[in-house]
Protein backbone atom coordinates (compact mmCIF):
# COMPACT_ATOMS: atom_id res chain seq x y z
CA UNK A 1 0.00 0.00 0.00
CA UNK A 2 2.25 2.12 1.30
CA UNK A 3 4.81 1.01 -2.25
CA UNK A 4 1.58 2.28 -4.17
CA UNK A 5 0.75 5.54 -3.15
CA UNK A 6 4.27 6.24 -3.65
CA UNK A 7 4.58 5.66 -6.89
CA UNK A 8 1.09 7.58 -7.07
CA UNK A 9 2.64 10.95 -5.44
CA UNK A 10 5.75 10.02 -7.55
CA UNK A 11 3.42 10.26 -11.09
CA UNK A 12 1.67 13.53 -9.50
CA UNK A 13 4.80 15.18 -9.23
CA UNK A 14 6.34 14.35 -12.67
CA UNK A 15 2.68 15.59 -14.02
CA UNK A 16 2.29 18.87 -12.69
CA UNK A 17 6.23 19.38 -13.06
CA UNK A 18 5.35 18.02 -16.68
CA UNK A 19 2.62 20.46 -16.72
CA UNK A 20 4.30 23.73 -15.65
CA UNK A 21 7.26 23.51 -18.01
CA UNK A 22 4.96 23.22 -20.66
CA UNK A 23 2.81 26.02 -19.26
CA UNK A 24 6.60 27.87 -18.86
CA UNK A 25 6.99 26.76 -22.40
CA UNK A 26 4.03 28.48 -23.56
CA UNK A 27 3.87 31.90 -21.83
CA UNK A 28 7.70 32.29 -23.16
CA UNK A 29 6.40 31.43 -27.15
CA UNK A 30 3.97 34.41 -26.08
CA UNK A 31 6.16 37.16 -24.71
CA UNK A 32 8.45 36.00 -27.55
CA UNK A 33 5.93 36.15 -30.23
CA UNK A 34 4.75 39.95 -28.75
CA UNK A 35 8.44 41.09 -28.28
CA UNK A 36 8.74 39.91 -32.19
CA UNK A 37 5.74 41.24 -33.31
CA UNK A 38 5.92 44.58 -31.41
CA UNK A 39 9.82 45.36 -33.10
CA UNK A 40 9.06 44.15 -36.45
CA UNK A 41 5.70 46.04 -36.47
CA UNK A 42 7.92 49.42 -35.13
CA UNK A 43 10.46 48.79 -38.00
CA UNK A 44 8.05 47.82 -40.56
CA UNK A 45 6.07 51.34 -40.04
CA UNK A 46 8.09 52.76 -42.85
CA UNK A 47 6.44 56.11 -44.30
CA UNK A 48 6.34 56.58 -48.25
CA UNK A 49 4.10 59.81 -47.96
CA UNK A 50 3.44 62.96 -45.62
CA UNK A 51 0.36 62.86 -43.41
CA UNK A 52 -0.05 66.30 -42.76
CA UNK A 53 -2.04 67.02 -39.56
CA UNK A 54 -1.24 63.66 -38.40
CA UNK A 55 0.68 61.88 -35.60
CA UNK A 56 4.39 61.68 -37.30
CA UNK A 57 6.42 59.09 -35.36
CA UNK A 58 10.59 59.15 -35.91
CA UNK A 59 12.28 55.72 -35.75
CA UNK A 60 11.18 54.82 -31.83
CA UNK A 61 7.86 55.04 -32.96
CA UNK A 62 7.57 58.37 -30.50
CA UNK A 63 5.78 61.80 -32.01
CA UNK A 64 8.17 63.74 -33.35
CA UNK A 65 9.33 66.75 -31.18
CA UNK A 66 10.55 69.35 -33.05
CA UNK A 67 8.29 72.05 -32.96
CA UNK A 68 9.23 75.65 -34.45
CA UNK A 69 12.10 73.52 -36.66
CA UNK A 70 13.90 74.29 -39.68
CA UNK A 71 15.55 72.12 -41.97
CA UNK A 72 19.70 71.94 -42.98
CA UNK A 73 20.71 69.64 -45.82
CA UNK A 74 23.95 68.28 -44.99
CA UNK A 75 26.19 65.28 -47.21
CA UNK A 76 22.60 63.62 -48.37
CA UNK A 77 21.01 63.46 -45.25
CA UNK A 78 18.47 66.51 -43.81
CA UNK A 79 18.54 67.40 -40.49
CA UNK A 80 15.55 68.50 -38.79
CA UNK A 81 16.41 70.98 -35.39
CA UNK A 82 13.15 71.85 -33.45
CA UNK A 83 11.87 73.14 -30.04
CA UNK A 84 11.56 70.00 -27.42
CA UNK A 85 7.61 70.65 -25.85
CA UNK A 86 7.13 68.69 -22.75
CA UNK A 87 3.30 67.17 -21.99
CA UNK A 88 1.28 70.41 -19.99
CA UNK A 89 0.62 74.18 -20.09
CA UNK A 90 4.70 74.62 -19.09
CA UNK A 91 5.46 72.27 -22.18
CA UNK A 92 6.26 75.46 -24.27
CA UNK A 93 8.86 77.03 -22.03
CA UNK A 94 12.16 75.25 -23.00
CA UNK A 95 12.54 72.54 -20.25
CA UNK A 96 14.77 69.72 -22.53
CA UNK A 97 16.92 72.21 -25.39
CA UNK A 98 16.87 72.08 -29.17
CA UNK A 99 15.63 68.40 -30.60
CA UNK A 100 17.29 67.17 -33.91
CA UNK A 101 16.65 64.01 -36.26
CA UNK A 102 18.03 63.19 -39.14
CA UNK A 103 15.82 61.13 -42.74
CA UNK A 104 17.32 60.64 -45.86
CA UNK A 105 13.93 60.20 -48.00
CA UNK A 106 12.02 63.03 -45.71
CA UNK A 107 9.57 60.93 -44.76
CA UNK A 108 11.26 58.24 -42.15
CA UNK A 109 13.28 60.39 -39.23
CA UNK A 110 16.08 58.99 -36.39
CA UNK A 111 15.76 60.23 -33.48
CA UNK A 112 19.38 62.21 -33.21
CA UNK A 113 18.87 63.08 -29.22
CA UNK A 114 18.70 67.27 -27.80
CA UNK A 115 21.78 68.62 -29.20
CA UNK A 116 21.48 71.84 -27.51
CA UNK A 117 20.19 71.23 -23.96
CA UNK A 118 19.02 73.95 -21.02
CA UNK A 119 20.75 73.38 -17.76
CA UNK A 120 19.91 73.77 -13.98
CA UNK A 121 21.71 76.25 -12.85
CA UNK A 122 20.17 79.29 -10.92
CA UNK A 123 20.01 82.15 -13.60
CA UNK A 124 22.07 80.76 -15.84
CA UNK A 125 21.62 82.02 -19.62
CA UNK A 126 19.84 78.52 -20.56
CA UNK A 127 18.29 77.71 -17.46
CA UNK A 128 15.63 75.33 -17.54
CA UNK A 129 12.31 77.45 -18.48
CA UNK A 130 13.80 79.59 -20.44
CA UNK A 131 12.36 80.27 -23.80
CA UNK A 132 13.92 78.55 -26.91
CA UNK A 133 12.07 79.48 -29.89
CA UNK A 134 12.22 78.23 -33.73
CA UNK A 135 15.88 77.16 -33.64
CA UNK A 136 17.38 77.19 -37.40
CA UNK A 137 20.87 75.32 -37.94
CA UNK A 138 23.20 76.85 -40.84
CA UNK A 139 26.42 75.29 -42.08
CA UNK A 140 29.63 77.77 -42.42
CA UNK A 141 31.56 76.50 -45.04
CA UNK A 142 34.51 78.60 -44.38
CA UNK A 143 34.95 78.20 -40.63
CA UNK A 144 33.48 74.14 -41.07
CA UNK A 145 30.58 75.53 -38.45
CA UNK A 146 27.28 74.70 -37.61
CA UNK A 147 25.49 77.57 -36.44
CA UNK A 148 22.40 77.72 -34.44
CA UNK A 149 20.12 80.53 -34.11
CA UNK A 150 17.35 81.13 -32.08
CA UNK A 151 14.48 83.38 -30.32
CA UNK A 152 15.65 83.71 -26.71
CA UNK A 153 13.61 84.60 -23.50
CA UNK A 154 15.32 84.66 -20.29
CA UNK A 155 13.21 82.45 -17.33
CA UNK A 156 10.50 84.56 -15.92
CA UNK A 157 11.01 87.82 -18.39
CA UNK A 158 7.63 86.76 -20.02
CA UNK A 159 8.27 88.13 -24.22
CA UNK A 160 9.80 91.04 -22.96
CA UNK A 161 13.73 90.31 -23.56
CA UNK A 162 12.98 89.68 -27.05
CA UNK A 163 16.35 88.43 -27.94
CA UNK A 164 18.17 86.61 -30.54
CA UNK A 165 20.89 83.62 -29.39
CA UNK A 166 23.74 81.88 -31.04
CA UNK A 167 25.23 78.36 -30.24
CA UNK A 168 28.03 76.92 -32.20
CA UNK A 169 28.88 73.19 -32.82
CA UNK A 170 31.42 70.99 -35.07
CA UNK A 171 29.17 68.51 -35.30
CA UNK A 172 26.08 69.05 -37.29
CA UNK A 173 24.48 66.55 -34.49
CA UNK A 174 25.95 69.11 -31.42
CA UNK A 175 26.42 69.16 -29.17
CA UNK A 176 25.21 72.70 -29.41
CA UNK A 177 27.60 75.44 -27.13
CA UNK A 178 25.88 78.93 -26.42
CA UNK A 179 28.31 81.71 -28.17
CA UNK A 180 25.96 84.68 -27.09
CA UNK A 181 22.89 86.26 -26.54
CA UNK A 182 22.03 89.94 -28.16
CA UNK A 183 19.48 92.33 -29.57
CA UNK A 184 20.20 92.42 -33.08
CA UNK A 185 21.70 95.63 -35.24
CA UNK A 186 22.87 97.35 -31.99
CA UNK A 187 24.33 101.14 -33.04
CA UNK A 188 23.36 100.70 -36.46
CA UNK A 189 20.30 102.53 -38.70
CA UNK A 190 19.01 100.34 -41.16
CA UNK A 191 19.53 101.09 -44.61
CA UNK A 192 16.54 102.37 -45.63
CA UNK A 193 16.06 104.12 -42.12
CA UNK A 194 13.59 107.12 -42.24
CA UNK A 195 14.89 110.50 -41.32
CA UNK A 196 12.53 111.05 -38.52
CA UNK A 197 13.62 107.82 -36.95
CA UNK A 198 16.84 109.77 -35.89
CA UNK A 199 15.37 112.61 -34.65
CA UNK A 200 12.35 111.50 -32.99
CA UNK A 201 11.80 110.23 -29.29
CA UNK A 202 9.91 106.95 -28.92
CA UNK A 203 6.39 107.85 -28.28
CA UNK A 204 3.76 105.71 -27.42
CA UNK A 205 1.03 108.06 -26.87
CA UNK A 206 -2.04 107.36 -27.96
CA UNK A 207 -0.72 103.80 -29.52
CA UNK A 208 -1.86 101.00 -27.83
CA UNK A 209 -0.48 97.90 -29.02
CA UNK A 210 -3.50 94.75 -29.13
CA UNK A 211 -2.75 91.99 -30.93
CA UNK A 212 -1.56 92.10 -34.54
CA UNK A 213 -2.11 95.85 -34.89
CA UNK A 214 -1.11 99.01 -33.55
CA UNK A 215 -3.65 101.88 -33.15
CA UNK A 216 -1.39 104.48 -34.46
CA UNK A 217 1.30 104.20 -37.55
CA UNK A 218 4.24 102.24 -36.31
CA UNK A 219 6.89 104.25 -38.09
CA UNK A 220 5.84 107.54 -35.55
CA UNK A 221 6.21 105.09 -32.27
CA UNK A 222 10.04 105.07 -32.99
CA UNK A 223 11.14 101.44 -31.47
CA UNK A 224 14.21 102.21 -33.98
CA UNK A 225 15.76 104.91 -32.07
CA UNK A 226 14.30 104.01 -29.16
CA UNK A 227 16.21 100.50 -29.28
CA UNK A 228 19.57 102.43 -31.76
CA UNK A 229 22.01 101.56 -28.57
CA UNK A 230 20.54 98.17 -27.11
CA UNK A 231 19.88 96.85 -30.26
CA UNK A 232 16.44 95.88 -31.72
CA UNK A 233 13.64 93.70 -30.95
CA UNK A 234 13.85 90.47 -32.32
CA UNK A 235 11.50 87.68 -31.74
CA UNK A 236 9.63 84.98 -34.62
CA UNK A 237 13.26 84.84 -36.56
CA UNK A 238 14.76 82.66 -39.40
CA UNK A 239 17.74 82.46 -41.22
CA UNK A 240 18.16 82.14 -44.75
CA UNK A 241 21.46 81.43 -46.76
CA UNK A 242 21.56 82.99 -50.28
CA UNK A 243 23.89 81.80 -53.26
CA UNK A 244 26.23 83.47 -52.59
CA UNK A 245 26.77 82.04 -48.98
CA UNK A 246 25.70 85.29 -47.36
CA UNK A 247 23.40 84.80 -44.56
CA UNK A 248 20.49 86.76 -43.55
CA UNK A 249 18.40 86.64 -40.47
CA UNK A 250 15.13 87.49 -40.43
CA UNK A 251 13.36 88.68 -37.42
CA UNK A 252 9.96 89.82 -35.85
CA UNK A 253 10.83 93.32 -34.52
CA UNK A 254 9.89 96.25 -32.97
CA UNK A 255 6.78 94.83 -30.78
CA UNK A 256 6.12 92.45 -33.62
CA UNK A 257 5.14 95.53 -35.83
CA UNK A 258 7.40 95.12 -38.54
CA UNK A 259 9.99 92.77 -40.21
CA UNK A 260 13.96 93.08 -40.30
CA UNK A 261 16.09 91.33 -42.51
CA UNK A 262 19.86 91.82 -41.40
CA UNK A 263 22.73 90.57 -43.16
CA UNK A 264 24.97 88.52 -40.55
CA UNK A 265 28.61 89.03 -40.63
CA UNK A 266 31.00 86.14 -42.96
CA UNK A 267 31.44 84.02 -39.85
CA UNK A 268 27.48 83.82 -39.33
CA UNK A 269 27.71 84.52 -35.70
CA UNK A 270 27.12 88.44 -35.60
CA UNK A 271 24.86 91.04 -37.54
CA UNK A 272 26.89 92.70 -40.17
CA UNK A 273 25.43 96.11 -39.75
CA UNK A 274 23.73 96.19 -43.01
CA UNK A 275 19.43 95.66 -42.47
CA UNK A 276 16.34 97.15 -43.55
CA UNK A 277 13.19 97.02 -42.17
CA UNK A 278 10.06 95.53 -43.87
CA UNK A 279 6.62 95.64 -44.19
CA UNK A 280 6.42 98.30 -41.39
CA UNK A 281 3.12 97.61 -39.25
CA UNK A 282 1.99 94.89 -40.65
CA UNK A 283 2.65 92.46 -37.80
CA UNK A 284 4.42 89.81 -39.40
CA UNK A 285 5.43 86.21 -38.01
CA UNK A 286 7.02 83.06 -38.46
CA UNK A 287 8.44 84.29 -41.21
CA UNK A 288 10.20 81.62 -43.84
CA UNK A 289 12.55 82.59 -46.91
CA UNK A 290 12.72 80.94 -50.09
CA UNK A 291 14.72 81.89 -53.65
CA UNK A 292 13.09 80.88 -56.57
CA UNK A 293 14.47 81.86 -60.82
CA UNK A 294 16.27 84.64 -58.87
CA UNK A 295 13.54 85.91 -57.02
CA UNK A 296 13.18 85.89 -53.25
CA UNK A 297 9.71 84.89 -51.78
CA UNK A 298 8.43 85.35 -48.43
CA UNK A 299 5.40 83.04 -46.18
CA UNK A 300 4.24 84.34 -43.29
CA UNK A 301 1.94 84.67 -40.44
CA UNK A 302 -0.15 87.45 -38.88
CA UNK A 303 0.39 87.88 -34.85
CA UNK A 304 -2.16 85.89 -32.89
CA UNK A 305 -0.13 84.02 -30.17
CA UNK A 306 -0.72 80.15 -30.64
CA UNK A 307 -3.82 80.55 -32.74
CA UNK A 308 -3.51 80.27 -36.30
CA UNK A 309 -4.18 83.17 -38.83
CA UNK A 310 -4.27 83.55 -43.03
CA UNK A 311 -0.68 83.54 -44.05
CA UNK A 312 1.27 85.80 -45.84
CA UNK A 313 3.38 85.72 -49.13
CA UNK A 314 5.27 88.35 -50.68
CA UNK A 315 8.35 88.47 -53.15
CA UNK A 316 11.31 90.81 -53.84
CA UNK A 317 13.99 90.83 -56.88
CA UNK A 318 16.63 91.87 -53.85
CA UNK A 319 16.44 90.67 -50.50
CA UNK A 320 16.89 94.13 -49.30
CA UNK A 321 13.60 95.36 -51.26
CA UNK A 322 11.35 96.41 -51.96
CA UNK A 323 8.95 93.91 -51.11
CA UNK A 324 5.70 92.68 -52.67
CA UNK A 325 2.79 91.46 -50.89
CA UNK A 326 1.25 88.65 -52.59
CA UNK A 327 -1.84 87.63 -50.19
CA UNK A 328 -2.79 84.49 -49.05
CA UNK A 329 -1.03 81.90 -50.26
CA UNK A 330 -3.39 79.26 -49.08
CA UNK A 331 -6.67 78.44 -51.54
CA UNK A 332 -8.76 75.41 -50.08
CA UNK A 333 -10.97 75.00 -47.40
CA UNK A 334 -9.45 76.57 -44.14
CA UNK A 335 -7.32 79.52 -45.62
CA UNK A 336 -8.20 81.68 -43.61
CA UNK A 337 -6.00 79.92 -40.82
CA UNK A 338 -3.50 78.64 -43.28
CA UNK A 339 -5.04 75.09 -42.69
CA UNK A 340 -4.58 75.79 -38.95
CA UNK A 341 -1.10 76.06 -38.66
CA UNK A 342 1.70 78.92 -38.51
CA UNK A 343 5.18 78.99 -41.01
CA UNK A 344 8.09 78.06 -39.62
CA UNK A 345 10.36 77.04 -42.68
CA UNK A 346 10.77 76.55 -46.02
CA UNK A 347 12.50 73.39 -47.26
CA UNK A 348 14.26 73.06 -50.56
CA UNK A 349 14.14 69.70 -51.94
CA UNK A 350 17.62 68.40 -53.02
CA UNK A 351 18.29 67.16 -56.41
CA UNK A 352 14.69 68.29 -57.58
CA UNK A 353 13.98 71.40 -59.49
CA UNK A 354 11.29 74.13 -58.22
CA UNK A 355 10.82 71.80 -55.48
CA UNK A 356 9.94 73.69 -52.06
CA UNK A 357 7.89 72.14 -48.96
CA UNK A 358 6.33 74.68 -46.62
CA UNK A 359 6.75 73.73 -43.21
CA UNK A 360 4.91 74.81 -40.76
CA UNK A 361 3.19 74.26 -37.13
CA UNK A 362 -0.26 73.16 -35.89
CA UNK A 363 -0.02 74.08 -32.03
CA UNK A 364 -1.54 72.80 -28.96
CA UNK A 365 -0.60 75.13 -26.66
CA UNK A 366 -2.78 72.99 -24.01
CA UNK A 367 -1.03 69.84 -24.78
CA UNK A 368 2.47 71.47 -26.73
CA UNK A 369 4.16 67.98 -26.75
CA UNK A 370 0.87 66.81 -29.14
CA UNK A 371 1.56 70.01 -32.09
CA UNK A 372 1.52 68.55 -35.39
CA UNK A 373 3.05 69.47 -38.49
CA UNK A 374 2.16 70.80 -41.84
CA UNK A 375 4.16 70.52 -44.57
CA UNK A 376 2.97 70.65 -48.06
CA UNK A 377 4.06 71.61 -51.92
CA UNK A 378 4.63 74.93 -52.98
CA UNK A 379 2.80 75.51 -56.71
CA UNK A 380 3.88 78.59 -58.77
CA UNK A 381 1.33 80.30 -60.18
CA UNK A 382 3.08 83.23 -62.49
CA UNK A 383 5.00 85.29 -59.66
CA UNK A 384 2.56 83.90 -56.84
CA UNK A 385 2.59 81.34 -54.32
CA UNK A 386 0.57 78.61 -53.98
CA UNK A 387 -0.59 76.14 -51.21
CA UNK A 388 -3.01 73.62 -51.54
CA UNK A 389 -4.44 70.79 -49.13
CA UNK A 390 -3.52 67.73 -49.08
CA UNK A 391 -4.66 64.65 -46.92
CA UNK A 392 -1.58 62.81 -47.97
CA UNK A 393 1.06 63.76 -50.54
CA UNK A 394 4.37 62.42 -52.03
CA UNK A 395 7.41 63.95 -53.28
CA UNK A 396 6.28 63.11 -56.88
CA UNK A 397 4.08 65.92 -56.84
CA UNK A 398 7.51 68.35 -57.72
CA UNK A 399 8.17 65.11 -60.82
CA UNK A 400 4.63 66.95 -62.82
CA UNK A 401 5.61 69.68 -65.18
CA UNK A 402 3.42 72.11 -63.37
CA UNK A 403 2.78 71.24 -60.05
C1 LIG B 1 3.48 82.95 -31.75
C2 LIG B 1 4.90 82.68 -32.19
C3 LIG B 1 5.42 81.49 -31.47
C4 LIG B 1 5.33 81.78 -29.97
C5 LIG B 1 3.90 82.17 -29.60
C6 LIG B 1 3.78 82.55 -28.13
O1 LIG B 1 2.93 84.03 -32.41
O2 LIG B 1 4.94 82.48 -33.58
O3 LIG B 1 6.73 81.20 -31.87
O4 LIG B 1 6.20 82.81 -29.65
O5 LIG B 1 3.47 83.24 -30.38
O6 LIG B 1 2.55 83.13 -27.84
Amino acid sequence: MFFYSKIQTNRLVTRNYLFVTIYMKIFKLIVLFVLVHVSVFSQSEKYTAFHPGEIWKDNNGVHINAHGGGILYQKGIYYWFGEHKITGKGGNFAMVGVHCYSSKDLYNWIDEGVVLKVDTTLNSILEKGCKIERPKVIYNKKTKTFVMWFHYEKKGNTYNSAQSAVAVSEKVTGPYKLLKVCRPDAGTWPLNVLSMHKSLKFNTVNATFNGGSCSKDVDSVNFVGRDFEEGQMARDMNVFVDDDGKAYHIYSSESNSTLHISQLTDDYLSHSGKWVRVFPGRFMEGAAMMKHNGKYYLIASGCTSWAPNAARSAVADHIFGPWKELGNPCVDKDSATTYYSQSTYILPVSGKKNAFIFMADRWTPQKPINGRYIWLPIKFDGDKLLLNWFEKWTLNKFNKKKN
